[in-house]
C-alpha cells in the first residue's frame, strides 16, 4: 500500500540533490520539517513576500518559517503544497548541531570565570593586603 501525505500526495522521497536541482529560476521548492514544499504557484501569494521564499529555495527553510511564527491557516496552506519528503539519508546533512553541546561548555566556562577565578584573585588580594600590613607595623 502507498502512503499519501494530508493532501493526497503519494508520499516521495527526494534527494538533497535533485532538491538543490529543481530550485531554478522557474521552479522553487524549499524543506520544511523534513517535507517538501513546491511553492512555484504560491510565490506571487505569498503575503510575506515571493523574495523570502526564493532565497531558502532548494534548502532547509524550517528555521526561518518557524521564526516568523506563521499561523495555523498558514500551516494548512502549506500543507497543500508538500509533494514528498527528504530522503532519510539526506536528513542528518541538514540537522543543526543541538544547543545543548554549546549549553555544556558555556557552563563549564561561566562555572570557572564566575567562581574559581574571582575567588583567586580575592585570595591574592588578602595576601597581599596581609604582607603589606605586616611590612608597615
Ligand atoms: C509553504 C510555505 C509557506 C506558506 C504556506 C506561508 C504562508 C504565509 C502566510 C499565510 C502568511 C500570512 C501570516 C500568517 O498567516 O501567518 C505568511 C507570512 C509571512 N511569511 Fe510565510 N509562508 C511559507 C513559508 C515561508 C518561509 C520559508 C519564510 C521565510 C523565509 C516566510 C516568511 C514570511 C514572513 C516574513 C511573513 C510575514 C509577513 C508580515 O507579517 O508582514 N514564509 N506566510
Amino acid at each position: 500500500m502507498e502512503e499519501t501525505a494530508e493532501n493526497g500526495h503519494p508520499v516521495k522521497y527526494y534527494r538533497l540533490s535533485e532538491i538543490e536541482e529543481r530550485n531554478t529560476f522557474k521552479c522553487t521548492w524549499i524543506i520544511i520539517h523534513h517535507n517538501i514544499y513546491d511553492v512555484t504557484k504560491f510565490l506571487e501569494e505569498h503575503p510575506g513576500g515571493e523574495e523570502v521564499l526564493r532565497e531558502q529555495g532548494g534548502g532547509d527553510a524550517t528555521e526561518s518559517f518557524e521564526d516568523v511564527g506563521h499561523s495555523s491557516d498558514a500551516r494548512e496552506m502549506a500543507a497543500s503544497m508538500v509533494i514528498g519528503e527528504l530522503h532519510p539519508d539526506d536528513r542528518p546533512k541538514i540537522a543543526k548541531p543541538p544547543d545543548s553541546i554549546v549549553t555544556t561548555v558555556k557552563e563549564t566556562q561561566s562555572w570557572w570565570s564566575n567562581w574559581v577565578l574571582p575567588g583567586l584573585v580575592a585570595a591574592i588580594v588578602t595576601v597581599l593586603y596581609h604582607m603589606y600590613m605586616e611590612k608597615e607595623q
